[in-house]
């Protein structure tokens, strides 16, 4: 029962979000841009903005210190779409207050170029990003991963979460060209957007869907949500493939 009411609860949330949602195994986006460009712009910047790997790590997998989030092997619809929206001002950077200027000292075409780059780092297998132990023990607040997987698989039925499997795809992996990877992502920088869209301070979700998912759930929910999508795989038994491995 409980299960059947979160999704039937996440599939008219769906709905309402995106009409013709009907992207199960869409391809993996990879982008049309210059990969060598982009290459370049992420190990040596360019201009006035700063190289990409000095605060987003030598493979893009993020800095749980700095805040910073994987942004290697990410959609490239999506990549491009922050991107745009720093540079417009539609997103704000609220951790370092780098990333509006960074977007706005590319081209259009270079902002392409760096999507497409990232987006080509995608590999097929799991990626450890943050430890959750290490974190712990610097004194970080870490949740709980078992009560995350219900939350990711089921939502929170009392509070009207829906499942963010409805629209992330399993344990996060993604589901493109919308909704991004957010499974293997930096814990740090999970739990900072989803306050940050729980207070309305990021706005830039189509129809608002992540400031819906996001205003139901509390500190807890959020710590316990982020433990789990940080270090879940993207396998499982007799499912030894993702969508969007590259073959
Ligand atoms: C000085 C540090 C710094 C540099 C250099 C930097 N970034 Fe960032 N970037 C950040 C931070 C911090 C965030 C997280 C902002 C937030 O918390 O909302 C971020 C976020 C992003 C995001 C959003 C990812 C997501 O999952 O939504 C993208 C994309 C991104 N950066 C791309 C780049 C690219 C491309 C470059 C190089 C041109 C770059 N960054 C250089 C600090 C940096
Ligand atoms: C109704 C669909 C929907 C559901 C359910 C949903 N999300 Fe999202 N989420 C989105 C969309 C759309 C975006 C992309 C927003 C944008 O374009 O910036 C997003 C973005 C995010 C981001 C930002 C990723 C990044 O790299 O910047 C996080 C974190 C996130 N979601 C976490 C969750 C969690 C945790 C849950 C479950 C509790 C969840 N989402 C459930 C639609 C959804």
């Amino acid at each position: 029962m409980r299960r059947i009411i979160s999704s039937t609860a996440a599939a008219l949330v769906m709905a309402a979000v995106i009409p013709s949602v009907a992207m199960a195994n869409a391809p993996f986006p990879k982008g049309d841009g210059n990969i060598g460009n982009g290459q370049k712009i992420f190990t040596e910047g360019k201009g006035s903005v700063p190289a990409c790997n000095s605060c987003h790590g030598p493979e893009g997998l993020g800095d749980d210190n700095m805040g910073t989030p994987r942004i290697a092997g990410q959609f490239y619809n999506f990549l491009l779409k922050q991107l745009e929206d720093f540079a417009a001002d539609k997103r704000m950077d609220k951790t370092m207050f780098v990333m509006n200027a960074n977007a706005k000292g590319l081209s259009e075409q270079d902002r392409k170029d760096v999507a497409t780059y990232l987006a080509s780092l995608r590999k097929k297998g799991d990626v450890k990003v943050s430890d959750l132990e290490a974190l712990k023990a610097a004194g970080q607040t870490v949740g709980l991963t078992h009560k995350g997987k219900s939350l990711v698989e089921w939502g929170g039925n009392e509070k009207g979460i829906p499942a963010c499997k409805a629209c992330h795809g399993y344990n996060g992996v993604g589901a493109p060209p919308i909704f991004p990877m957010i499974g293997q992502q930096r814990y740090t920088y999970l739990v900072n957007q989803l306050k940050n869209w729980r207070d309305g301070s990021r706005a830039n979700d189509p129809k608002a869907a992540m400031r819906e998912v996001a205003k139901k759930m509390s500190d807890e929910d959020i710590h316990n949500a982020a433990a789990y999508l940080a270090t879940a795989s993207f396998y499982s038994l007799g499912n030894a493939h993702t969508p969007y491995d590259p073959h």
